[in-house]
């Protein structure tokens, strides 16, 4: 099955990957951590991107969707796949489907602006897998360190409150248009976020079964 995550940023579409990778056996592919990845690594394409992801922009659409296009090739998509975060753009809709990419189903994740700044605030991410966290929602067994790989848990420079508010700004005008191309195209689901992570993911995995 071919899957796309849509929702604000911070709704919680990197923690439903996750559970949906893990239930149906299909990889999850974060452009944003593959660009984090690249800055990590000091590739050019990394410190291209560097400057838009810190100020809380989109990365050109050029950019994301070479990155796409290559994650795509790759052969553990044959049986499908789950985009977290792409695309962002109506540009970027309109590449995957010149790719002849087949979606099945879009779940867009609704959570208010107002919650987000909470999820925000309490999000830690691992500086080595890159695994996320929360400090009231979803602890790590020991404070600060991740389950996955050990690795200290740090919060991302995007998720600076100002950042959070512009990259609120930029969704609403640049990416929730997409709700209505792929309403349109009939593939789209909303899955209405949960205080719960568990609640959240019982509503998106009906709504990729249903
Ligand atoms: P990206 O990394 O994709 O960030 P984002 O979309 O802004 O989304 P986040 O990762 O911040 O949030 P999420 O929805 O995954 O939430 P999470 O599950 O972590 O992109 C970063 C940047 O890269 C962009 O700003 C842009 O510059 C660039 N970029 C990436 N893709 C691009 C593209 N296609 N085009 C152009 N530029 C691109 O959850 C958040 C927190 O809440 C966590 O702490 C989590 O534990 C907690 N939480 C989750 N669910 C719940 C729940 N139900 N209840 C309580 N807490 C919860």
């Amino acid at each position: 099955m071919n899957l796309i995550l849509l929702g604000a940023p911070g709704a919680g579409k990197g923690t439903q990957a996750e559970v949906i990778c893990e239930k149906l056996g299909i990889p999850s592919i974060s452009t944003g951590n593959i660009i984090r990845e690249a800055l990590k690594n000091g590739t050019e394409m990394g410190l291209k991107a560097k400057s838009f992801m810190d100020e809380g922009k989109l990365v050109p659409d050029e950019i994301v969707i070479g990155i796409i296009k290559e994650r795509l090739a790759k052969d553990d998509c044959r049986d499908g796949f789950v985009l977290d975060g792409f695309p962002r753009t109506i540009p970027q809709a309109e590449a995957l489907d010149a790719m002849g990419v087949v979606i099945d189903k879009v779940i867009s994740i609704e959570v208010a602006d107002e919650k987000i700044a909470d999820r925000m605030a309490g999000r830690r991410v691992c500086e080595k897998c890159g695994a996320s966290y929360h400090t009231e929602y979803k602890k790590p067994s020991v404070d600060g360190v991740c389950n996955l790989c050990g690795g200290a848990l740090v919060r991302r420079k995007d998720d600076a409150p100002e950042t959070v508010l512009e990259r609120l700004q930029v969704y609403h005008e640049q990416t929730e248009p997409l709700k209505d191309y792929y309403l349109k195209a009939g593939k789209l689901r909303l899955v209405e976020g949960q205080e719960e992570v568990a609640d959240t993911s019982a509503l998106t995995l009906a709504a990729i079964n249903g």
